[in-house]
């Protein structure tokens, strides 16, 4: 008997085969008939990362409310940050017989074992926001080009030290920051910023001041912001003594807070001495108010409503064996096999444009700003 894996393998190949088929002007097949059940009602199981961030607890609302939309139950599950309890909760849920699975990973590479069960008990998984590294049994993505979003934070820092337009020539000094090392986004957000800053690196306008500046040596464990803080510290203690920091990359809102919690105890953001620029990601609220503040200089949207929207449309054609809507086949390689994605575009936010990319749309209230 064909499992409904194998089902999905054959629709992912048709998505690949309709998204080149598209490509060339033509329409492919539709999705495959094979495996539909009644699924009405079923609960779909969602295992969210932690509550110590307030996207993620976004994330889990809009996955829940999403599906319940489009009629199923839902457990949602948040690991705090711990991957062995996120592997307990993944199989609490198979064990419960949830019809499917959206896992947010903690450790991407901690969850072969688990999803082997899920495979075995015929549960498709869906891989969002993080991919699942090293097992065959993730069927499909969703997430942002990550790639873009270290474009974004990289040429910021360019554009505004004036390198880009060459109207400064620097040196300038920067530090960077990366994130979690089990996070398989990490590596796309820092490959993107360093292509952007690397030459400017290499003609000696941007100088890593402490130099640290491979992955492996900025990486910051679990994303967290007192991580960074205690980093950044220790870089201004041991590295600039007279001299200033002009720029931070950082990738992601908490550990920006972090670092500009250091600067500030080192009197930066005072008179004579400017905070740098600080990069961000994922406009969170402690993080805007801190750019309409002048501290923080940059974050980028991603609108996490439609990623969830993307999501709980996978689990539903998965569910009725239908094709979900993909527009990636290529970049996402797991390790053992390339998992159709669904892509969105992250913006760039600063303090030009933040009240109309996020209050105007909706994203963030004008009060929750206040
Ligand atoms: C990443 C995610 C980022 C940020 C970070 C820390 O996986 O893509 O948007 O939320 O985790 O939570």
């Amino acid at each position: 008997m064909r499992t409904r894996r194998a089902a999905l393998s054959a629709i992912a190949a048709a998505a690949s085969l309709a998204l080149t088929l598209s490509a060339c002007g033509q329409s492919g097949e539709g999705g495959s008939k094979e495996d539909k059940k009644d699924t009405k009602g079923s609960t779909v199981g969602i295992a969210m990362p932690t509550k110590s961030s307030e996207r993620w607890i976004a994330d889990g609302a809009n996955v829940v409310r999403e599906l319940e939309a489009a009629g199923y139950k839902t457990k949602l599950v948040y690991g705090e940050d711990d991957p062995d309890t996120q592997v307990t909760q993944i199989e609490g849920m198979i064990t419960q017989g949830v019809s499917a699975l959206v896992v947010a990973a903690i450790d991407n590479k901690s969850l072969d074992n688990v999803l082997q069960q899920a495979a075995e008990a015929d549960i498709p998984v869906i891989s969002y926001d993080r991919l699942i590294l090293g097992t065959e049994n993730v069927d499909y993505y969703a997430s942002f080009d990550n790639e873009k979003v270290g474009t974004l934070q990289g040429n910021y820092i360019v554009e505004k030290l004036g390198l880009k337009d060459g109207s400064k020539k620097g040196p300038f000094n920067i530090e960077l920051f990366a994130g979690s090392n089990d996070d398989n986004n990490t590596k796309y957000f820092f490959s993107g910023a360093m292509k952007v800053l690397q030459p400017y690196i290499d003609k000696k306008q941007l100088v890593v001041k402490s130099g640290q500046s491979k992955l492996n040596q900025v990486t910051t464990l679990r994303w967290d912001g007192g991580t960074a803080q205690k980093r950044m510290d220790d870089l201004l203690t041991s590295t600039y003594g007279k001299e200033r920091v002009d720029a931070v990359l950082s990738p992601y809102d908490g550990i920006s807070i972090g670092i500009l919690s250091a600067l500030k105890s080192d009197d930066y953001g005072s008179k004579n001495k400017p905070l740098p620029i600080v990069t961000g990601q994922d406009a969170e609220v402690a993080s805007v108010k801190s750019i309409a503040a002048d501290e923080q200089t940059q974050t980028v949207f991603k609108d996490i409503r439609l990623l969830a929207k993307s999501a709980a449309g996978m689990v539903d054609a998965a569910l009725k064996g239908k094709k979900p809507e993909i527009n990636d086949t290529k970049t996402y390689d797991n390790g053992a096999k390339v998992v159709p994605a669904f892509l969105l575009e992250p913006v760039n936010v600063d303090k030009s444009n933040y009240k109309k990319e996020l209050v105007d749309s909706g994203y963030l209230k004008a009060d929750d700003l206040n």
